[in-house]
C-alpha cells in the first residue's frame, strides 16, 4: 500500500510520515497492525470532537441515509445547512449573521476577498508577513512567505504586506484598501498571539477608512482557544470571518459569515457572484450541526482552557524555550529546528502523533482533539518529555 500510495497519490513533500491507517477512535489512529498512535494534531486542527465520534457518526449516517447531494449551492432548501447557519447566527455577534459555506479554507478565503473587493469597489489587500491562508491563487497571494510563491507567479495584484502586531504600520491601510486580511493567532509563523490591543486597533483604522477587516479563524475557530472564536478574546468583531478546519469535526468545509446586508452583493450585479457545486452539502452540514452540539454538550470549549493549563504545566523542560498559543492550539519552541525534528519523528516511534508548523521550523504543534482526556495528555507528554531527555 505505500508504494502505491508513493507512487499513484501525487505528493506534497519528499518524505511523507506515510502512516497505513486502520481506523481512528477518540484519540487514537490504529495503524495497519491495529497499533494506536495517541494523536496530539487531530489531523491539524481538523478533528475537533476526537475521531468517529458517535453522535458525529450517527448524524452523518442519518443524512447519507436520507438525501445527499441534490443541487448545487444556494438552490434548494436543505434542512441540514438551513438550521446550520440560523445556530451559528445565533452564536455570532452582529452583524455576523449570514453564512456561506464552502469546500475548504482556502476557498473560504476566496470568498471572503471577492466579498471585500464587491462590497467596497476598490481592489487592495493587505496581509501580514508570515501569514497563512491557503494555497489557491488568491490565498496565495496573501501568503507572507515570498520563497513560497515565487514559482507560482503572476498571482493576484495589489497586496500589500504590514508586518503582525506592529501598529506603526497601520497607517499603510488607507482609503484605497478593500480589505485588511489577518489571521487573529498567526498559525503557521508559530503560534504568535496579537498583542494587547493591536486586533482592535487595525478594526478601528479600517473603519475610519472604509476598509474592512478579514480575520482568518481556520485553526482557532470552533473552540479551540477556550472561545468558540478566538476573536472574542480581543475585542474586535471582523466583518467577514473566515472558518474550516473543526467545523465539521473531520469532514471537508469551509465558510464566510458576514451581514446579510454586505452577502447580499453576491447575488446581483453580477449574480452568481460566488458559485460552488458541492458547498453547504448536507451531509457536511449535519456533521457541522453535530460537532457544534457536541461542543457544548461536552463543555469542550472551556475545558480546552484548562487542558492548556495541564500541559503548560507538565511540558516543563530545558530544551523548552516557550509554549505559545491559547487553549488547545499550542506549540513548544524547542532550540533548534533539529531539535523540533528529532522531536516528531521520534514520537511517532513511540507512537505518538506530532507535527511541524509550517514556517516556524523550531515548533513542534500540540492541536490534540479537543475530547482529549488528562490522562492521555500525560501519556503523551511523559514520552515527549522522556525524547527531550534524549536527544
Ligand atoms: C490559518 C489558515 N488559513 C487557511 C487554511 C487553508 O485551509 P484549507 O487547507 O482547508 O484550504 C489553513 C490550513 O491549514 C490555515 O491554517
Amino acid at each position: 500500500m505505500t508504494e502505491d500510495f508513493l507512487t499513484y497519490q501525487a505528493q506534497t513533500t519528499l518524505h511523507p510520515l506515510a502512516m497505513e491507517v486502520s481506523k481512528a477512535s477518540g484519540s487514537f489512529i490504529y495503524d495497519q497492525k491495529g497499533q494506536p498512535h495517541l494523536d496530539f494534531v487531530a489531523g491539524v486542527s481538523a478533528c475537533s470532537v476526537g475521531h468517529c465520534h458517535p453522535k458525529l457518526v450517527r448524524a452523518i449516517q442519518e443524512q447519507v441515509a436520507s438525501y445527499m447531494h441534490v443541487m448545487v449551492y444556494g438552490e434548494y432548501v436543505q434542512s441540514a445547512a438551513v438550521s446550520y447557519t440560523k445556530k451559528l447566527a445565533g452564536l455570532l455577534p452582529a452583524p455576523l449573521n449570514c453564512t456561506y459555506l464552502v469546500n475548504s479554507g482556502t476557498e473560504a478565503m476566496e470568498g471572503a476577498i471577492k466579498l471585500a473587493r464587491r462590497v467596497t469597489g476598490r481592489t487592495e489587500l493587505i496581509a501580514a508577513h508570515h501569514s497563512y491562508h491557503g494555497n489557491t491563487m488568491g490565498s496565495l497571494s496573501l501568503m507572507g512567505y515570498e520563497d513560497r510563491k515565487t514559482s507560482f507567479r503572476p498571482l493576484i495584484p495589489d497586496v500589500r504586506f504590514i508586518h503582525f502586531n506592529a501598529f506603526i504600520e497601520l497607517d499603510l491601510i488607507t482609503e484605497k484598501t478593500a480589505a485588511v486580511v489577518l489571521e487573529t493567532i498567526q498559525g503557521g509563523a508559530g503560534f504568535i498571539m496579537p498583542n494587547l490591543g493591536y486586533l482592535k486597533a487595525v478594526k478601528e483604522r479600517c473603519l475610519s477608512v472604509g476598509a474592512l477587516l478579514i480575520l482568518d479563524e481556520i485553526q482557532p475557530g470552533f473552540g479551540r482557544t477556550g472561545a468558540l472564536f478566538a476573536f472574542e478574546h480581543f475585542d474586535c468583531i471582523p466583518d467577514i470571518l473566515v472558518m474550516g478546519k473543526g467545523m465539521a469535526g473531520g469532514l471537508p468545509v469551509g465558510a464566510f459569515v458576514s451581514s446579510k446586508e454586505y452577502m447580499d452583493t453576491l447575488k446581483d450585479k453580477p449574480s452568481l457572484g460566488h458559485i460552488t457545486t458541492f458547498g453547504g452539502n448536507p451531509v457536511i452540514a449535519s456533521a457541522c450541526k453535530a460537532t457544534l452540539d457536541i461542543l457544548f454538550e461536552e463543555d469542550l470549549i472551556r475545558q480546552s482552557l484548562e487542558k492548556e493549563a495541564h500541559f503548560r504545566k507538565r511540558l516543563q523542560h530545558s530544551k523548552i524555550k516557550e509554549i505559545r498559543g491559547k487553549g488547545l492550539m499550542l506549540a513548544i519552541i524547542l532550540e533548534t529546528p533539529e531539535q523540533a525534528n528529532s522531536l516528531v519523528l521520534h514520537a511517532a516511534k513511540k507512537q505518538l502523533i506530532l507535527f511541524w508548523l509550517l514556517f516556524e521550523k523550531r515548533a513542534v504543534r500540540l492541536s490534540p482533539p479537543l475530547t482529549i482526556s488528562i490522562e492521555e495528555i500525560d501519556k503523551g507528554c511523559d514520552i515527549i518529555l522522556e525524547i527531550l531527555d534524549a536527544i
